[in-house]
């Protein structure tokens, strides 16, 4: 990892990402009801997606007493994390549900993966983030299956185009991951800490950091190639021998 992003971060800092992760975990369950409703019930994939729903309701309950162990306020979902839950439970395209399942899961995956070892973060943030890494790890693997079974079946340019919407989708998450009165707390200027945070060099390069192993298999199903390659290098993570075209 480039640098060191988890420098003692006070409580409200540290619990601006979870909310988000939350909220995408919502979201992420809510399509997961949706295919298991769409498949046969014989078929192991159903058992599949039963499975992984029960493992995000426990994930969704375990931030939520997190949260209200540290003692934080809890706040009501913002206006677009209601609206995201409520999309996802009416898309009906496996294709997007585990792309987005995989942006979600790899992204905080990485950021857990450190926290779950440096001392200077909670004991408590510390074991939770190591019980998600390992827990996690089976979602990553089922997502990935899922999307090589579910590519199979679309034209170049429909993986391409919900290929194009994952890096939107993306964008997004990363620039709403910290909410600007976040700098607040800790005595900046939260309109000038946010536009200076999405300037930042160092923040794109720990973006790439993060995303490198998704982006990649993106890549290898055709999700982040011809004119999807385009919208991933405008978002910005596409690791480096991706966006010198060396594949
Ligand atoms: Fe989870």
């Amino acid at each position: 990892m480039p640098g060191r992003v988890l420098r003692r971060p006070s409580a409200k800092c540290t619990f601006s990402p979870i909310r988000v992760v939350r909220a995408a975990e919502l979201a992420l369950t809510a399509g997961l009801v949706g295919h298991a409703a769409a498949t046969p019930y014989q078929q192991a994939h159903w058992a599949y997606a039963l499975v992984e729903l029960e493992d995000e309701c426990r994930h969704s309950r375990m931030f939520a007493r997190m949260i209200g162990t540290y003692g934080l306020r809890p706040r009501p979902p913002l206006w677009w994390q209601r609206l995201g839950v409520r999309i996802a439970a009416m898309l009906d395209d496996p294709l997007r549900l585990f792309a987005a399942a995989l942006v979600v899961v790899e992204l905080t995956d990485a950021f857990q993966r450190v926290a779950m070892t440096d001392e200077t973060i909670h004991p408590i943030t510390r074991q939770i983030s190591r019980i998600h890494v390992i827990e996690e790890a089976r979602r990553i693997k089922y997502a990935r299956e899922e999307l090589k079974r579910q590519v199979v079946h679309r034209s170049a340019v429909r993986r391409r185009v919900g290929g194009a919407m994952m890096a939107r989708l993306t964008r997004t998450l990363l620039d709403t991951m910290i909410r600007p009165d976040r700098y607040r707390a800790v005595g900046l200027d939260p309109e000038f800490a946010r536009r200076t945070a999405l300037r930042s060099p160092h923040r794109r390069q720990v973006e790439r950091w993060a995303l490198a192993k998704c982006v990649r298999f993106f890549h290898e199903v055709g999700m982040a190639d011809g004119r999807a390659r385009a919208a991933w290098v405008k978002v910005g993570p596409l690791p480096d021998e991706l966006a010198r075209g060396d594949r």
